[in-house]
């Protein structure tokens, strides 16, 4: 049962088998995978189609079983029904009644909960105004965008309250103001102490929110770690440089040191890694020039994302 110090998800060892074709062969879509959320946090889950994500997050929400290892909320099995109801859940592909207004939706889901007749409109009202669709309470949701539709299924996902928010890709086919929006109603769900658990491909949107990320290639976990642990060993510490008005020997000279050349020329930029900059700057001390920039590079999720699932190294 859970305590102050449970994690809200933990993943032990989890493995998950599918059973494919005439010859049923075995695909093994996750394959070992561990790992703990605590109470409060934004945890990114990340990986290339076919990684195992929504396999995953199946497994939590108990839709299906692992084939070994296991998977805990709140200190109690997946499975459990009094850890399912403290679960809020958008799936990937979400399905609609595209007939029913917005607010006769969200009012179904909380029947389906078995929220009483005397709180669901209230809270229903409540939700639409959460996720900014209290003007569209009436309209269908086959008229519904895209964006809108996100955010009806966000707030249905919200419908019982739930201490657990588990997304699958909240952010996929939103525009830049939709991605936003979402991201606001996720750090408004962090402020009342939830936690949130969400898939992405929107790198993006995952340095913006999330606490910590994991990387998930081929079922296996291969990165984990705070945004800044993680982007902080990755950066390699380098430098872009920009300088002006170096005699052309000079300018040559930069360029050999650097490990790239960004904008060649009379005004140039440069990437250099640590040696490179102690002696570009020495050098500049010699010959003049102007310094007209100089810029720590810090790498992004985005650089680190496409390392990992080209590095070999969980084969
Ligand atoms: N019901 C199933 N039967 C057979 N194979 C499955 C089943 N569900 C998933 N898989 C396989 O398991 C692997 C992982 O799929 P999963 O949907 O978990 O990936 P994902 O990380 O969510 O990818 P995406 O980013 O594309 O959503 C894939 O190879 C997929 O084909
Ligand atoms: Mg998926």
């Amino acid at each position: 049962m859970s305590s102050k110090n449970t994690p809200i998800i933990r993943i032990e060892n989890l493995v998950k088998e599918f059973r494919i074709g005439f010859f049923r062969k075995r695909v093994q879509a996750v394959r070992g995978l561990s790992l703990e959320v605590q109470p409060g946090e934004i945890f990114g889950f990340l990986g290339p189609n076919g990684a195992g994500k929504t396999t995953t997050i199946k497994v939590l929400n108990g839709l299906i079983f692992p084939s070994q290892g296991k998977a805990e909320l709140f200190g109690m099995s997946a499975n459990d029904i009094r850890a399912k109801s403290k679960v809020g859940f958008l799936p990937e592909h979400p399905y609609f009644y595209e007939y029913l207004t917005g607010f006769e939706f969200l009012d179904f889901y909380g029947r389906l909960f078995g929220l009483s007749r005397s709180i669901r409109p209230a809270r229903v009202e409540r939700l639409l105004e959460q996720v900014g669709l209290s003007t569209a309470r009436d309209i269908p949701l086959r008229k519904y965008s895209k964006g809108m539709i996100q955010r009806v299924g966000i707030a249905q996902a919200l419908i019982n309250d739930p201490d657990l928010v588990i997304l699958d890709e909240p952010m996929s086919g939103l525009d830049p103001i939709g991605r936003k929006e979402v991201r606001d109603i996720i750090f408004n769900l962090k402020d009342h102490g939830k936690t949130v658990f969400l898939s992405s491909h929107i790198l993006q949107d995952v340095e913006m929110i999330c606490d910590r990320v994991a990387i998930l290639i081929k079922g296996q976990l291969r990165k984990l770690g705070t945004l800044a642990e993680l982007l902080g060993e990755h950066s390699g510490h380098e430098t872009e440089l920009t300088v002006s008005g170096l005699p052309k020997m000079t300018n040559e000279q930069i360029r050999n040191m650097a490990k790239r050349v960004v904008i060649p020329g009379n005004r140039l930029t440069v990437v250099l890694d640590e040696q490179g900059l102690q002696e570009a700057m020495q050098l500049l001390l010699r010959e003049g020039g102007k310094i007209e920039s100089l810029v720590p590079l810090k790498g992004t999720l985005e650089d680190l994302f496409v390392q990992q699932v080209q590095s070999p190294e969980a084969e």
